[in-house]
């Protein structure tokens, strides 16, 4: 039998008399190389960005692509957060990382942005802040200030980043959300609202741009542990007992899925898995993570 490479395209074509045993490893061959082959075309590195990626879901997201290899921008306001994630996404195998240092609630800001990376691959939505509480106590200005960054920032990023798309006829858009959309609050009315919009945003645009071969979906976490709830847990902590860093004592682990809050990695998990071709009629949906919450 001769040799040929495995790599080698005439090893697949090349017809040869097997006896059982060097079948099986010819089997055991094919598939290596087609599990090679697979590998290959997922590192392929993508242009990704992603928003809100000096902490916390955002982060996640940047190491979860970086560890496949990808080419990362990664856009938030601090500079120095921002550098500090860069450097771990190239440890963890990131093609190339870029910082985007960029306060998104500007609409100049976000066309920058996109003047900055040009078309994408990846858009990844998630820089956030909506502030807590009911109607009476959000002054307009404060519903405003919310809606610029998360509800109309992502909603702009949507049009500057799928309009490029639509000219390469591809591309993925994830809009990380908030299970409020979903489970509303009272007590965060804003966020309710705004994640309720971008729930049918997203919606609609999955239907619309499937016919530009873009993919649209989103994600609704439920209470995450990053610096965001850990601030919420911390004030209510400094009103309970006078001293924020007792702040897992507010936590009922018991009334959460799992004993525990979710980690913002296995947010980044669910979108950089839901990211891969092999899944590639996922659009027009926003995925509930909340590990079952809602029906307890
Ligand atoms: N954690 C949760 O429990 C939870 C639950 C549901 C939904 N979510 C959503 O998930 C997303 C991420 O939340 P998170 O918990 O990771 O929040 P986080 O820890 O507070 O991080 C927010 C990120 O957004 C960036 N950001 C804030 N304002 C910005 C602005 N004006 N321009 C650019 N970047 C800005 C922040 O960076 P800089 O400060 O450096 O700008 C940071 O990187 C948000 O959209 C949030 O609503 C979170």
């Amino acid at each position: 039998m001769d040799f040929y490479s495995p790599f080698s395209p005439i090893y697949r074509d090349k017809q040869v008399r097997l006896d059982k045993n060097s079948a099986k490893l010819k089997i055991e061959i094919c598939g290596t190389l087609k599990g090679l082959e697979m590998i290959m075309a997922e590192k392929t590195p993508r242009k990704v960005l992603i928003t809100g990626a000096s902490r916390g879901i955002g982060r996640a997201c940047a190491l979860a692509f970086a560890r496949q290899g990808d080419r990362l921008y990664l856009a938030a306001r601090n500079t120095e957060k921002l550098a500090e994630v860069a450097a771990e996404s190239l440890q963890a195998g990131a093609a190339d990382v870029q910082c985007i240092p960029a306060d998104l609630a500007d609409e100049g800001a976000r066309k920058a942005c996109a003047d900055t990376t040009g078309p994408l691959d990846i858009l990844v939505n998630n820089a956030g802040a909506i502030r807590g509480g009911g109607l009476f106590d959000i002054s307009m200005d404060d519903w405003r200030e919310s809606w610029e960054l998360k509800v109309f920032g992502y909603l702009h990023m949507c049009q500057l980043y799928g309009a490029l798309m639509k000219q390469q006829k591809s591309g993925i858009i994830v809009n990380i959300i908030g299970l409020a959309g979903r489970d509303l609050r009272p007590d965060y009315i804003c966020g309710s609202a705004g994640n309720a919009a971008l729930i049918a945003f997203t919606q609609a645009l999955g239907a619309e741009l499937q016919k530009d071969n873009i993919r649209v979906f989103g994600i609704n976490p439920s209470a995450t542990e990053t610096d965001r709830v850990k601030s919420l847990y911390r004030q209510r902590a400094e009103s309970r007992f006078g001293d924020p860093d007792r702040w897992e004592e507010m936590l009922d682990t018991n009334s959460l899925p799992f004993g525990r809050l979710k980690r913002p990695e296995e947010v980044a998990s669910l979108a950089a898995l839901c990211c891969s071709d092999s899944v590639q009629y996922l659009s027009g949906t926003v995925i509930d993570m909340d590990g079952g919450a809602r029906w307890m």
